[in-house]
């Protein structure tokens, strides 16, 4: 029946990894549409715990297509070095594909992404995962690219290897890099070709044959909108788009395709990396919810930065990405605080706004908090919407109130069962 696109609502880690496992239970085929191995996304589930980078987080179902779309970036070997640990733990990985257009992370992005961030001011810096994400978009819009299906043709791949290392190697020189070897490229190439060929494949007949099917197909985005290359934080953002408007074309799908956008939001907010945070806590509360959430990034281990739910963010998220509903993840983390905060607007320059600013304004923007009362019990064990506390429900509505759109379910634990649906 239906296609769902399944977005981050903050600045990335809300929790979609889990989202998309459980959804995937009622689904055909998952697409992960934009990103690279940047993303971490965390599952939980019988099989045991999983950090996904690459892989579509429907990939615990084997009857369930798996499918890394045009829109994203792949690095072979980090992909490889995925599927090899899935497959160690008993997951079949036979049902993923990646399309042929899908634009492969090269080994200069690596090095061209730790070369750029290292040249940036203490205030200047992106923080990103050095995953070679940047670079590596950057060619695709500079159309000197390799895409994966190149792999498969030994002939172009060298022509294209051979320009692109031509072009890079004058930066590279710049910085004092040796020259790139196109020979240990190729061969490396072929290896990869070799050992993910089968899986490469144009994933637009799948496609068509799964939506001309009524099957269920879910879009699975990485990062959130607060790092999207068009609206968030520019230039601390990412180098696609993890907005459900672009789910569809990173999946090769129609403008109209999408039928809902569901947002992932965290009960309160964190982001790794650099640029502004206005709800961020640099004291004992945020250090709280660090170690409570256990806030350390998924791909590169750092600290995560942690505040309170920002709902002007929120709203924000909801209208760039046409949301119909919300998954309120993680409410547990703030079983124990006496009271909670919600942003519900800033104070910019001494005027209460209740909008995004620009980028620069946000340095600036001061929040402006609504105090709830907390719940002070315990929640990891409930397993409906009646057994939540009196207060715990309250935060739901209000946030839900705040954000303009219903909270279709709130989680209490990372685990498939600690879903709960909230009764509208
Ligand atoms: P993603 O990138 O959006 O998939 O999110 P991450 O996996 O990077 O971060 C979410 C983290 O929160 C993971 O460690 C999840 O296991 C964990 N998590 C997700 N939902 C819940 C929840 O409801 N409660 C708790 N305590 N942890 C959760
Ligand atoms: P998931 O999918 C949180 C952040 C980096 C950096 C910026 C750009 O797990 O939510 P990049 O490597 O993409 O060039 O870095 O984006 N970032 C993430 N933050 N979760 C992620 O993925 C992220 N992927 C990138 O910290 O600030
Ligand atoms: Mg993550």
């Amino acid at each position: 029946m239906p296609v769902l696109a399944v977005v981050g609502a903050q600045w990335g880690d809300e929790g979609k990894g889990r989202v998309v496992d459980w959804l995937a239970r009622r689904a055909d085929v998952v697409v992960r549409f934009q990103g690279g191995d940047n993303a971490g996304h965390t599952v939980v589930n019988e099989h045991g715990l999983f950090k996904l980078h690459m892989v579509p987080s429907g990939i615990f179902r084997p009857e369930v297509s798996c499918i890394i779309g045009a829109g994203c970036v792949v690095h072979p070997q980090a992909l490889l070095g995925e599927l090899a640990e899935l497959q160690a733990q008993g997951i079949d990985t036979g049902n993923l594909w990646i399309d042929e257009r899908a634009h492969l992370v090269m080994p200069w992005h690596l090095l061209l992404d730790g070369i750029e961030e290292s040249g940036r001011s203490a205030r200047d810096q992106i923080g990103t995962t050095r995953r070679g994400i940047g670079p590596c978009y950057t060619d695709k819009a500079a159309r000197r690219g390799i895409r994966a299906g190149d792999l498969l043709r030994p002939e172009l791949l060298r022509a294209r290897v051979t320009a692109a290392a031509r072009w890079h190697d004058i930066m590279l020189r710049h910085f004092g890099q040796p020259e790139i070897d196109v020979e240990a490229v190729l061969a490396r190439c072929a290896a990869e070709a070799e050992a993910l060929g089968g899986r490469i494949v144009d994933t637009t007949l799948r496609l068509e044959q799964a939506q001309d099917g009524g099957a269920t197909i879910l879009l699975e985005g990485q990062l959130g909108v607060m790092r999207d290359l068009e609206w968030g934080i520019y230039p601390f953002v990412t180098s696609s788009s993890p907005t459900a408007a672009y789910a569809p074309a990173g999946s090769g799908l129609g403008a109209g395709a999408v039928d809902e956008a569901i947002g992932v939001v965290k009960a309160y907010s964190t982001s790794v990396g650099g640029g502004p945070f206005p709800t961020e806590l640099l004291d004992a509360t945020g250090e709280r919810l660090r170690s409570i959430g256990g806030e350390f990034g998924a791909t590169t281990g750092r600290p995560r930065r942690c505040g309170w739910l920002d709902a002007v963010a929120l709203r924000y998220a909801v209208r760039r990405n046409g949301l119909s509903s919300l998954v309120l993840t993680k409410l547990d983390v703030l079983d124990d605080f006496a009271e909670i905060a919600v942003a519900e607007a800033y104070s910019l320059d001494g005027a209460r706004i209740d909008r995004v600013p620009t980028t620069d304004d946000q340095w600036r923007a001061e929040p402006v908090y609504e105090w709830l009362p907390g719940w002070q019990a315990p929640t990891k064990a409930v397993r409906t919407w009646d057994a939540l506390p009196a207060a715990a429900q309250a935060y739901v509505r209000a946030v839900e109130a705040m954000a303009g759109v219903p909270i279709s379910h709130v989680s209490v634990g990372p685990e498939r069962d600690a879903i709960l649906e909230v009764p509208r």
